[in-house]
């Protein structure tokens, strides 16, 4: 029954979306238009009245430097291999002792695939890389209160870079604060219910937009990837450092619906990882080897 319901709900969104040609509500921003279905958003709290006017002005603001990856989550990642990857010594065990002996419990610190975790002032860090997704929240007030220095002035070169070859990419949404999370969130959960916000809204706490990493770029349409500007993001950001966060058909491990509109942040050398060619990407719960499932 209750998945039922949830069918209907995720069902009436699509229908909504598709038939009345309105923006996807995934990540509206709250300065832009409401979509068109009733929304429990009249007013706005204190919190949410600060328009993110910061992306569309060059990088000259200081921005506290608390994203940076803290120096102990710098081990590269060759040493985080697990001693349980390493093959056994064939040569050396009788065959009465073929079942290899317990392998180590797995450490704690590293992921399934062996990078190292490190958490500092309840923020999560792979590899260096912070990590926000359904597994990994940021605190209430953490203290980053716009886009980093970095993700602006990567921001603010692509979206030169695309003008020159006639491309416009603005921004429409970015750093999010918690509060402002919240409220966005349970305006869906009221409008769609739980099930159906969650495949397209971070919960507080759990949005990568609160860590002044992400970007929604243009529209929030379902067609967004039809576009020209669309097809150039996929096929360049990942020059300037970014990543297509949540791409289409990896809703199991992102946790979320496909989002061609929302970048993020992670620095050349990684987007460069991730980036698999043709517009594509890997997510980074795949590469690190991490979950993205709330706890409840
Ligand atoms: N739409 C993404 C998942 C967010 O709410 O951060
Ligand atoms: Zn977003």
């Amino acid at each position: 029954m209750k998945q039922a319901a949830a069918a209907l709900a995720v069902a009436m969104f699509f229908l909504t979306a598709c038939g009345g040609n309105v923006s996807l509500p995934a990540d509206l921003p709250l300065t832009d238009t409401p979509p068109a279905v009733s929304d429990p958003m009249q007013t706005l709290p204190e919190e949410t009245t600060a328009a993110p006017a910061t992306t569309e002005a060059p990088a000259t603001t200081a921005t506290p430097a608390t994203t940076a990856a803290p120096a102990t989550t710098a081990a590269p990642a060759t040493t985080a291999t697990p001693a349980t990857t390493a093959a056994p010594a064939t040569t050396s065990a009788p065959a009465t002792t073929a079942a290899p002996a317990a392998t180590t419990a797995p450490n704690a610190n590293l992921t399934a695939k062996g990078f190292p975790i490190t958490v500092v002032d309840g923020v999560t860090y792979v590899d260096g890389t912070l990590i926000v997704n359904k597994t990994y929240d940021l605190p209430a007030d953490y203290p980053q209160k716009s886009l980093t220095p970095e993700a602006l002035n990567a921001y603010w070169t692509m979206k030169q870079d695309a003008a020159a070859v006639g491309y416009t990419i603005k921004s429409i949404s970015d750093y999010r604060s918690y509060y402002d999370q919240r409220y966005i969130y349970n305006g869906y959960v009221a409008r769609d219910g739980v099930t159906a916000a969650d495949r397209y809204s971070a919960r507080a706490g759990h949005s990568e937009h609160q860590s002044g990493l992400a970007i929604d770029l243009n529209s929030t349409a379902w067609d967004f990837d039809q576009t020209p500007e669309a097809k150039w993001i996929s096929h360049n950001c990942a020059a300037y450092g970014f990543v297509i966060r949540y791409p289409k058909g990896k809703e199991e491990v992102t946790g979320y619906m496909y989002e061609p509109w929302h970048i993020r942040y992670v620095g050349k050398e990684l987007a460069a990882k991730l980036y698999l060619g043709d517009g594509q990407f890997t997510t980074l719960e795949e590469y690190f080897g991490i979950t993205s499932a709330y706890a409840d």
